[in-house]
């Protein structure tokens, strides 16, 4: 079996870019493909989560061709458009393409099938499969909510209100999505601000939104059944990626990284907040609003941290962002916690349970309270040594292939080929900036 071993580094430098924004991408190839005419979309991510949406939207009927510089040109079918996939669609690993597709399905008149790879078919779509039964439509899946599922949408929806509560950006943007197709307004209240790409990429589109935003979340209202405009989108680096980079570069002495063109959308952004307040030395520059979304260079330089309380109103904001934190917290000074953990149960796995198991197999004292994670930090250099097991899931994979870097004898991985899911050139961007990430067989 091959096995992945990241070794102890000094120090990491360089320039580097990571991929195009993956909650980005997934909604640009679907809102394209719905648009009437030919879109352009530059910077999109080559993630496997995203091709699987790619894939998708091509059964559904709409076409892709990439140009000489690169960037994709989208054939969109129109919002009525779409014909019904003949075969099933495989969604691999990508909760989201799930979610979202489902959603854009409910309100289309076709039977479709869905089914995913292991972890995929492990993940709940409950919440999501109680919202659009109420729009009308029939979803038949496998016990507890699980893939293999079949939907069968419908065009006579009537249009009504939502209340999204635990906060989810999926589910929002599966009703946004379900809501295009729908004469009349739709009303979505979510009890929490999540991730707003969905909202700003349907008005890059030209379709009016009204948004009530408060402390307590927002209510959007859409019209539906109007035509989207063809548009060029332009998909700034994912800050979920650069994340891994951010935590590597403050926690090894000496260290100092510029990653270009990430995106900062205030709603992403938790952890750079949370770093700050650790004591991070991290600095932003060239910010710039491109396609409705912001972003800039990070600057990240070595930095003593202190350990850090974080309040369940940062979930939304950080939530994939848990498993790289957790490892800042094992060097930070002090005991950290995390609380309203809750939504990390459910994705590529059970993130808390993971991440508790893991840290301790490497001899880290990490506990779960309920819904909350409480890591202690370490005076030294961890020992290292272990074989991890990623569970399949990406942000674990990356998350202990950093925290390799900073033990005293390295860490081993089960597998990486996780990692594609997200940032495909994990390994070479690492490696280029310093790391020692190889394959030992
Ligand atoms: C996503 C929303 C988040 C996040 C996921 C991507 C999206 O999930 O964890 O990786 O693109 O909308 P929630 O539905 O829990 O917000």
């Amino acid at each position: 079996m091959v096995q992945w071993f990241s070794a102890p580094v000094e120090k990491i430098k360089g320039t580097v870019n990571v991929p195009g924004d993956k909650s980005i991408s997934h909604r640009a190839l679907i809102l394209s493909g719905l648009t009437l005419g030919n879109s352009l979309i530059k910077g999109l991510s080559t993630a496997e989560d995203v091709i699987k949406t790619k894939n998708s939207m091509e059964a559904f009927g709409v076409s892709f061709t990439t140009n000489l510089n690169n960037d994709l040109e989208v054939f969109g079918c129109g919002v009525g458009g779409l014909r019904e996939p003949c075969d099933f669609l495989d969604l691999g690993n990508s909760g989201t393409s799930t979610r979202l597709i489902m959603g854009m399905s409910t309100t289309q008149p076709m039977t479709l099938h869905l089914s995913g790879d292991q972890s995929l078919r492990k993940r709940s779509m409950q919440a999501l499969i109680h919202h659009l039964t109420n729009l009308g439509a029939q979803i038949t899946a496998k016990s507890n909510y699980f893939l293999p599922l079949t939907i069968t949408g419908t065009n006579f929806t009537l249009p009504s209100t939502h209340f999204i509560h635990p906060p989810s950006a999926q589910i929002k943007s599966a009703l946004l999505l379900a809501a295009l197709n729908i004469e009349g307004e739709t009303t979505i209240i979510e009890s929490q601000r999540t991730r707003d790409h969905t909202e700003i990429m349907l008005q890059n589109f030209g379709v009016p939104l009204h948004i009530e935003t408060s402390e307590t979340g927002q209510k959007i209202k859409l019209n539906g059944r109007c035509d989207l405009q063809k548009c060029t989108l332009s998909i700034p680096g994912d800050f979920s990626s650069a994340a891994f980079l951010i935590v590597a570069a403050l926690l090894l002495p000496g260290s100092e990284i510029t990653i270009e063109k990430v995106g900062i959308n205030p709603t992403r952004i938790g952890l750079l907040s949370l770093l700050k307040k650790m004591g991070g030395k991290i600095i932003l520059e060239h910010s710039q609003t491109i396609s409705g979304e912001d972003q800039a260079t990070i600057h990240v330089k070595s930095s003593k941290l202190k350990a850090i309380t974080v309040p369940d109103s940062y979930v939304p904001i950080t939530i994939d962002e848990y498993p790289i934190l957790s490892i800042a917290a094992v060097y930070a000074e002090g005991t950290s916690i995390f609380h309203g953990l809750h939504a990390l149960r459910n994705k590529e796995s059970d993130r808390l349970t993971t991440l508790a198991h893991r840290l301790s197999q490497c001899g880290i004292k990490a506990t779960i309270t309920h819904d909350s994670l409480t890591i202690h930090g370490q005076s030294k250099r961890p020992y290292g040594g272990e074989i991890i097991d990623t569970s399949f899931d990406h942000r674990i994979a990356m998350s202990f292939l950093i925290f390799g870097m900073m033990t005293e004898s390295g860490i081993t991985l089960n597998e990486i080929d996780s990692i594609k899911t997200s940032f495909p050139n994990f390994i070479d961007t690492m490696n280029e900036l310093g790391a020692e990430i190889s394959c030992i067989t």
